[in-house]
């Protein structure tokens, strides 16, 4: 898990540097293949099979009223004022690392900055949480607190998870609930920890792909997202580049 989350948290950081005006989120897809491609990793996102759909893509990019699973697209180009979500999983020796973190290209309104800002805040409070003996529910809870202090909304819709040999393992860590509630945390078990936070409305639905999530009021999204473990007495963060490239 050390191994392939350091991966997964090199692609992010490389691929986070490639965000920038007149991109297409196609181009940033194939970037994300080949950076984790050059690692000897394998993407976990491609393939992927929900029900009876597939994912046909290789990472999320996931922009502006976008809050996940958005699929690279030669039509979308980024422009000046976007926030971009750039979700990366891979697999590595039979493990899965996951993250994701949210960007935005100068100048953006105030209002955005503010929202990217407090979901990594978000993500940290919940990290802060995960310990031996603690539940699922003191993660829940310290993010929705955190978040709709700030004015901001949770997404109910989609959570965060166990992951190790498979991308989603149990248990489900949503981003709302109560204190000393939910599965006990025990050593040893590896999470993703992913609040996605809407500027509006919480409320999500899915565009015509059927895989992209985007906002009801179409307002913009953010999300952060680190694979975390479990250590005797704290939540140890797996998910961090050696190199910071953004
Ligand atoms: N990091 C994403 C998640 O936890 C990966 C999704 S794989 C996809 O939901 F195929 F659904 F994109
Ligand atoms: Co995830």
């Amino acid at each position: 898990m050390r191994e392939v989350c350091e991966i997964a948290a090199s692609v992010l950081a490389d691929l986070c540097s490639e965000v920038k005006p007149g991109v297409t989120t196609y181009d940033l897809d194939q970037m994300g293949k080949r950076l984790i491609e050059e690692r000897g990793a394998v993407s976990a996102c491609y393939n992927y099979k929900i029900g009876s759909k597939r994912y046909p893509a290789y990472t999320c990019i996931s922009v502006n009223e976008e809050v996940v699973h958005g699929i690279g697209s030669l039509k979308k180009v980024l422009r000046a004022g976007d926030i971009v979500s750039v979700d990366v999983s891979v697999e590595f020796n039979g493990f899965i690392g996951d993250n994701a973190k949210t960007v935005v290209i100068e100048p953006v309104a105030d209002e955005i900055r503010r929202l990217v800002k407090v979901t990594e805040e978000a993500l940290y409070k919940g990290i802060e949480k995960a310990r031996p003996n603690a539940r699922v529910g003191d993660i829940s809870h310290a993010i929705q607190v955190y978040v709709e202090g700030k004015g901001f909304s949770v997404v109910r819709d989609f959570v965060g998870h166990g992951v190790g040999r498979s991308i989603h393992e149990e248990p489900q860590i949503p981003n709302f609930g109560r204190p000393d509630t939910g599965p006990k945390l025990r050593r040893g078990m590896t999470l993703a920890i992913e609040p996605m936070v809407n500027l509006g409305s919480s409320d999500v639905e899915y565009a015509e792909d059927e895989w992209t999530v985007i906002t009801v009021d179409r307002k913009p999204s953010a999300h952060f997202e680190h694979t975390v473990l479990i250590t005797d007495e704290f939540a140890e963060i797996l998910t961090i580049p050696k190199k910071i490239a953004c």
